[in-house]
């Protein structure tokens, strides 16, 4: 019987998921199907998460709007699922329960690994403090950041993830001072994709070398990352993580070693 996995959020249509995990599903000669399903709301996600991805799903992943709620009915869940408060990744055990795990932390955490080498995380500003942020701070402090901040145009948000993670909240005003001295610069919100703002920061005073992180999945670069390229420093798009993201996803579906990373990023920089 064909084996079903999916991804699930609202909206969905754009996920680039589906082609990745069909392409590995062809180069193993897996008989299974990964599709993109929208269940439209949080009551829809819960309907469909009882029902359907139970019966007649090996598991799923997880986007935006509803990783919190996935974790919460999951009956049980990995120690950095919890830490995160967050799953992206759902998968039916052969006794019939949902484990929910977060492979977003360990995908940036693999993404950061590649793009500094042998280099130390150092200091990381982060901006934003929605969905995406839980899960980066922690792959940034299992990276033995030396000092993590976080910037948010709300701040209350900051604050509270600040004192979640033990991290520093600074004031969104502040995201521009003292450059010269962050190693990292990760950008999680919208913030310079089309149809919002400008990214309110030009990265030029960073230090040669330093990372700019702009972590939507696209090959098309934002203004953000292309500003820092002008500047000689190192970027890092979304399509790493995302890549990094999908693999433990896969292995926890089908078993067996995981695809070729490098691989699939190439790919998707084809297609997307
Ligand atoms: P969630 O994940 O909570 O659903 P999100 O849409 O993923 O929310 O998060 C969007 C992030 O982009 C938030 O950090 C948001 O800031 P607020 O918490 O203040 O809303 C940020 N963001 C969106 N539009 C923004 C803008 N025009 N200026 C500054 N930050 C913005």
């Amino acid at each position: 019987m064909t084996r079903r996995v999916c991804v699930l959020g609202h909206p969905i249509r754009h996920s680039l998921s589906p082609a990745l995990h069909n392409r590995w599903i062809a180069a193993r000669g897996l008989d299974a199907r990964y599709d993109a399903i929208d269940p439209g709301d949080a009551d829809g996600f819960r309907a469909f998460v009882e029902g359907r991805l139970r019966t007649e799903f090996v598991g799923a992943n997880v986007t935006l709007p509803f990783k919190t709620l996935a974790l919460a009915l999951a009956d049980t869940a990995s120690d950095r699922a919890r830490a995160i408060g967050a799953a992206n990744l759902l998968t039916v055990t052969a006794d019939g329960n949902l484990r929910a795990d977060n492979t977003d932390g360990p995908g940036f955490r693999a993404a950061l690994t590649d793009a500094l080498g042998d280099r130390p995380l150092g200091r990381v500003r982060i901006v934003g403090a929605g969905g995406a942020a839980p899960a980066i701070i922690w792959a940034c402090q299992k990276l033995e950041a030396s000092r993590i901040e976080i910037a948010n145009r709300t701040a209350e948000k900051a604050i509270v993830l600040a004192s979640r993670f033990d991290i520093d909240a600074i004031s969104f005003e502040q995201i521009a001072d003292d450059l010269e001295a962050v190693d990292v610069l990760v950008n999680t919100t919208a913030l310079g994709l089309p149809g919002s703002p400008p990214f309110p920061l030009d990265p030029s005073t960073m230090r040669p070398g330093s990372l700019v992180c702009d972590i939507v999945p696209s090959a098309h670069p934002t203004p953000l990352l292309l500003a820092a390229r002008a500047s000689n420093l190192t970027v890092l798009d979304g399509l790493p993580m995302l890549v990094h993201q999908a693999i433990p996803s896969f292995t926890a579906w089908f078993g067996g070693s995981p695809p070729d990373a490098e691989a699939a990023i190439a790919f998707l920089r084809g297609a997307s």
